[in-house]
């Protein structure tokens, strides 16, 4: 009579056991994914995020005075509503191009997640971000790239003449009238070969070592991120070639860009440039190409010309045109249909 009493108890006290252990994992699973909503993005196991597609975000981490005002305001904001997609301005505080590892989650986060502006083109003067490293896949990127001391010399004479863009801003230098020459000879801050390490540390991205003047192993970093994460890098100096690639690969955001920058104005093609600039003596010239930065720049540029030209070369005909597709499918089995 008293057993059966027993195990209705065991029965019940078991049943509040369970109930109070599962109760407390559902707690536990609502408090962690509370947590994880709040400091981790969702990624999915593919790399992709409910709604993140990489295809449709493109950035263009353009280096100052390659001609990147130029390309973006010519292209980007031209063919943005046509082309149905949201050109938007990183603005690096301070000029600080590359971010530090808080300030890239944020990044990251929110382009994987701003779904309301996608399709998307980022451009900002900002070092490579990876968005691996947060689970991620990465966005496509581009660039274009200029000859290291024509960069330079362009940024050199712009501090102090400004251009035919924005008229009136005052520059940091202006009213100063020394040369490029007399900076070099009298060895000047403005015309150091430090001020040419740019392209490198754009490139190579947010490690400490991109930013080390002189780094071999940030030059490395640079050649391999190009070469891995960058669909396309263009040279200033071919700036209509760049534009007709780009329309052929990433047709969605730049269809039509070429016929566009051709019906632009001469003012308006050249939309930016420096108002004065002063070729250097040969003896500057002299200076700077036995300077190891200048080398060194100098050797990352060649490296994403020839690979752009490589590029180019094998998709254009004599003529001009581009070479038709040269592949098709067949012996598809079984049959479709
Ligand atoms: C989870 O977050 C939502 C709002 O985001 C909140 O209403 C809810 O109380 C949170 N749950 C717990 C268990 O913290
Ligand atoms: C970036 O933002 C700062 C501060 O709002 C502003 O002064 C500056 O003009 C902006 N830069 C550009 C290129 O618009
Ligand atoms: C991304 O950042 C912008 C600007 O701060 C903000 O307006 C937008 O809501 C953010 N998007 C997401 C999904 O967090
Ligand atoms: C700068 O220009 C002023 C006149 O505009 C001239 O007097 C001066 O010698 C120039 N300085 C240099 C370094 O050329």
């Amino acid at each position: 009579m008293t057993l059966p009493r027993f195990n209705v108890l065991i029965f019940v006290a078991l049943f509040f056991l369970l109930w109070f252990i599962y109760f407390n994992y559902r707690l536990d699973k609502v408090q962690l994914d509370n947590q994880s909503n709040r400091y981790l993005p969702q990624a999915n196991s593919d790399g992709t995020r409910s709604g993140y597609n990489p295809r449709k975000v493109i950035i263009y981490n353009r280096v100052p005075k390659t001609g990147s005002t130029t390309f973006t305001n010519a292209v980007a904001y031209d063919l943005c509503k046509k082309n149905g997609f949201h050109s938007i301005h990183l603005n690096m505080t301070k000029n600080r191009y590359s971010m530090n590892i808080v300030d890239q989650r944020t990044f990251v986060d929110n382009v994987t997640a701003w779904n309301e502006v996608s399709p998307a083109f980022y451009h900002g003067h900002v070092a490579f971000v990876d968005f691996t490293k947060f689970g991620y896949l990465n966005p496509i990127y581009i660039n274009m790239v200029r000859e290291p001391l024509d960069r330079l010399l362009s940024h050199y004479y712009f501090l102090r003449y400004g251009d035919n863009y924005r008229i009136g801003l005052k520059r940091s230098r202006a009213g100063n009238n020394e040369t490029f020459d007399e900076c070099v000879e009298r060895k000047k801050k403005d015309c150091d070969m430090k001020m040419m390490w740019l392209q490198i540390p754009y490139f190579c991205g947010t490690h400490s070592f991109c930013t080390e003047v002189g780094s071999k192993l940030a030059l490395d970093q640079a050649k391999s991120n190009l070469l891995n994460h960058y669909l396309l890098v263009g040279t200033t100096d071919r700036l209509i070639d760049f534009i007709a690639l780009l329309e052929q690969v990433l047709p969605d955001f730049f269809h039509g860009a070429l016929d566009h920058y051709n019906t632009l104005d001469e003012n308006r093609a050249h939309l930016r440039y420096t108002k004065k600039k002063i070729p250097p003596s040969e003896q500057t010239l002299e200076i700077v190409r036995n300077d190891p930065i200048y080398q060194m720049e100098k050797e990352f540029y060649d490296f994403a010309k020839s690979q752009f030209e490589e590029q180019w070369n094998r998709v254009k005909l004599k003529d001009g045109s581009f070479i038709p597709k040269q592949f098709h499918y067949e012996k598809i089995k079984p049959p479709l249909e």
